[in-house]
This record gives structure tokens, C-alpha cells and sequence, in this order.
């Protein structure tokens, strides 16, 4: 099994280009299902999680062509079945994304359950309900749920009573073959429904409201061929940024999108770092010592829970108290353990950390990744702790960070993957 070794101790410098975002690719590439013809895509990301949505393409009888920059052509008009299957859905929640497609474009799916998880019970209730107002007869049964809709799907009031990124995305999906006009009431604004939605009108889907709490779609017949860029992963930006504010140094990462990160970026400057904006590119010196954030999660645009975890390594060697609130999952506190087995000081009570930071406070020692956002912000204490610091199970890096050893290893770290 891969592990990363880090040396600590060297600040950042240098230029990066972000990747393209994840969290967009999988609804994107989703949304394949819903056309006749080709879906050709840009700025995918090299990532397990892309793998694996195309896997679970792939095994319904989509015809991909990928070449090895990652631009990708996908045809799902010889589909086989409409099955998406445990083996592949157990590793990624986000395969429930094929539900809404397959269901308005064909009038039936079966996807597996995914199960628990290590950030939280994440259940799927709120894409069923939504599928049910759209006129779909929903039962779980074996594992798996099995939808069907014969007469195809009708447009319908969706309203969310807590506001679901994926669950908004299936919706919009379902909604945009079915017959007359969904509104969909309390939607996630995250950029990333956007970029879904761009790239649904460019197939000649009718929506209205991107970007608002609420959606407007009129059911169009049939969806045309188009081609679309992923926008750039903001997470991916922010975890690198809030790195280099924990290493001292210069950045500027470029193919970003900064008008994503507004609230990511006023927390790094409050915690000292300067930043410069350009059109599509974000620069962050820091020189200064580190000044602790009271940061709570919340949905778009307020501060992602994704950025969470990276956000408690950074407070853990601020000089200072603070607290970090976590409003979206129960469970997302996995790095809290061995940030503490690093000599990080935090206590938990319920849904909030409390870090007691102090400069220079991390040192290094074997430590495990238990999910995605939770090993990033290991790799941030590692970059930052005294000697060299072993991080365990990092396949769950390799699902959101494409190549990150090579892109930090770009601006002066010292990281190593050993397969041991
Ligand atoms: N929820 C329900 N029922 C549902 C769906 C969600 O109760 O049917 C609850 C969840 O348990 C959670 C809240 O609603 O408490 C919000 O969850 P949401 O549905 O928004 O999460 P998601 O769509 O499953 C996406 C991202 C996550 C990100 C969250 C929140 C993708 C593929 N995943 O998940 O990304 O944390 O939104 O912003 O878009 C990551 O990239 O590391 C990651 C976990």
C-alpha cells in the first residue's frame, strides 16, 4: 500500500495550476447519460473518483475514449443496462449522481446503496424523495434502489429541507427531460451545480436560476452532443494556498477561479497571509506569523466544509485559541486523533474543535488517512512538523488531489511515495 513520507520544514514557493474539480467532473460525466451522441470534456482530473464514475459507466455499456491529457469522449447511446453496482458504488458515494439521468432518459435504474461512511451517516433519502415528486416508483430492496418510471418523469415542486449538492444536481438532471416545468426550492448554490448546469444548457437543457436557492427547468424532449471544460477544483486551490500559509513562502496558482473562494480567502488573510487576485489566478505571500480563525461550515458560499480539516492543521500551529464549528457532517473529525498524535492540542465536544495553537507545536510521527479532506490536512501538519512524518492509507488522497506529491514537490517540499 502507497504512503507518503514528508520531510517538514520548507516554506513554498513557486507557480501551480490547479487541477480540474472533481466535485464537477462526477455530475458532469453523470450527465452523459442524459444525450444522444457525445459528451466531450475537458480539464478532467486524474483521479480515483473520476476512474471510478467512468467505471460505473463503463459497466452500463457507455463507449469512452480517453486520451492522455484527460480530454474524454463519452457515448451512452448503446447503453446495456441501467445498473449501477455495489462493487463500484461501495468505493463512491457520488455514483448515486447516474440515478436522475438514467430514470428520465430511460425510465428505470437500479443503484446499489452506498453505505456508510467515514465523514458521517450521508444518507441518500433527499435524491429518493426527489425522484418520487418526479413521479418515480422508488423501493430499496437487496441493497439497492430501484426506481421506475414508465410514462416517464413529470416536472414537479422539489423543496429541500436541507440543502444537498448531489441531491440538487440529480434533481436538475431528472428534471431536465421531464415533461412541463420542476421548481426546485432551497438548492445548493456550490459553484460546481453551476458548472453542471452550463454544461446542461449547452446540450440545450432549459434552466434558470443558476447559482440562486432557486432553480427554474422546463423539460426539453431530447438533448443534443455538446462539448464542455471542467471548471477548476477550488478545494484543490484553497488546500494549496492554506499550505503555504502554514509553511511561509510565495504562491500563485493560476487556472483558478477566485470569485469561488471568497470566504476560504478572507479567512487565509485574517490568519495573515497577503493575497493578490487576478482574473483567473490567485497569488498568497505569507511573512508573517500565523494568527488562529474561528471558522464554521456551512453551504456555499460560506465556508466549505471541505476546507475544514486543512483549516484545524493550520490553527494547530497558530499561536492562539480558536474554535472550528462543523455543521454539514457529524463525523468529519477523523484527523482530529492524529493531528493530536502530532502534538497538535484539540479537544472535541460535539461538533466543534477547540485548538489551542502554538508556533512550531507539530512534530512528526506515523499517522493514517481515514478520508479524502482528512489526509490533505495531514499532509498540510506534515509539510509544517519537525522530522519526517509517514501518513498511512493515502489512497484516499489519490481520490481528490491529482498528483499532489509532484505539485508540492514543484514549490520546494520534500515528499516521497513509498509502496511499503
Ligand atoms: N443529506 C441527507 N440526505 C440526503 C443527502 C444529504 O440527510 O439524501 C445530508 C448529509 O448527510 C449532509 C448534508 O445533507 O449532512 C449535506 O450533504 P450533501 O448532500 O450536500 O453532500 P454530498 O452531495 O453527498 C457533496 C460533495 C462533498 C461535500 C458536500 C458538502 C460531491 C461529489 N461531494 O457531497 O465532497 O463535502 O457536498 O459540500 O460533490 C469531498 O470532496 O471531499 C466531499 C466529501
Amino acid at each position: 500500500m502507497d504512503k507518503l513520507i514528508i520531510e517538514g520544514g520548507h516554506s513554498l514557493s513557486g507557480y501551480l495550476k490547479a487541477s480540474g474539480a472533481k466535485n464537477s467532473a462526477l455530475p458532469i460525466l453523470a450527465s452523459s447519460l442524459l444525450l444522444e451522441g457525445k459528451l466531450t470534456l475537458s480539464n478532467i482530473p486524474h483521479l480515483k473518483d473520476v476512474t471510478t464514475m467512468i467505471e460505473v459507466l463503463g459497466s452500463m455499456g457507455a463507449h469512452i475514449i480517453l486520451d492522455e491529457d484527460m480530454n474524454l469522449e463519452i457515448d451512452t447511446s448503446n447503453l446495456q443496462n441501467q445498473i449501477a453496482r455495489y462493487e463500484l458504488v461501495k468505493t463512491m458515494r457520488a455514483s448515486v449522481l447516474v440515478l436522475g439521468p438514467l430514470l428520465t432518459k430511460f425510465g428505470k435504474a437500479e443503484v446499489a446503496l452506498p453505505g456508510g461512511c467515514a465523514i458521517g451517516s450521508r444518507p441518500v433519502n433527499l435524491h429518493l424523495e426527489c425522484m418520487k415528486k418526479l413521479g418515480a416508483e422508488v423501493i430499496t430492496e437487496g441493497g439497492y434502489i430501484k426506481a421506475k418510471a414508465e410514462k416517464g418523469l413529470k416536472g414537479a415542486e422539489i423543496l429541500f429541507e436541507t440543502i444537498s449538492v448531489t441531491g440538487t444536481e440529480n434533481a436538475i438532471m431528472a428534471a431536465v427531460l421531464a415533461e412541463g416545468e420542476t421548481l426546485i426550492k432551497n438548492a445548493a448554490r456550490e459553484p460546481e451545480v453551476s458548472d453542471l448546469i452550463d454544461c446542461l444548457v449547452s446540450m440545450g437543457a432549459d434552466i434558470n436560476g443558476k447559482g440562486t436557492k432557486e432553480i427554474i427547468i422546463k423539460g426539453v424532449k431530447e438533448l443534443k452532443p455538446t462539448s464542455h471544460q471542467v471548471m477548476p477544483d477550488r478545494i484543490e486551490t484553497a488546500t494549496y494556498l492554506t499550505a503555504v500559509a502554514m509553511t511561509g513562502g510565495e504562491v500563485t496558482i493560476k487556472n483558478s477561479m477566485p470569485k469561488t473562494l471568497e470566504s476560504v480567502l478572507s479567512k487565509l488573510t485574517e490568519a495573515g497571509a497577503e493575497i493578490k487576485l487576478e482574473k483567473d489566478a490567485i497569488h498568497l505571500k505569507m511573512d508573517k506569523d500565523l494568527k488562529p480563525v474561528d471558522i464554521s461550515t456551512a453551504p456555499y458560499p460560506l465556508f466549505p466544509t471541505d476546507m475544514q480539516a486543512q483549516f484545524i492543521s493550520l490553527n494547530t500551529i497558530a499561536n492562539g485559541k480558536s474554535s472550528v464549528v462543523e455543521t454539514i457532517f457529524e463525523n468529519r473529525f477523523m484527523h482530529v486523533q492524529e493531528l493530536i498524535r502530532m502534538g497538535g492540542e484539540i479537544s472535541l465536544s460535539g461538533n466543534t474543535a477547540i485548538i489551542n495553537g502554538k508556533t512550531n507545536s507539530l512534530h512528526s510521527a506515523p499517522v493514517m488517512a481515514t478520508d479524502l479532506r482528512a489526509s490533505a490536512s495531514l499532509v498540510l501538519a506534515g509539510l509544517v512538523a519537525k522530522g519526517e512524518t509517514k501518513i498511512d492509507r493515502i489512497y484516499h488522497i489519490d481520490r481528490g488531489y491529482e498528483r499532489i506529491e509532484e505539485k508540492l514537490n514543484a514549490l520546494g517540499a520534500n515528499i516521497e511515495r513509498v509502496n511499503a
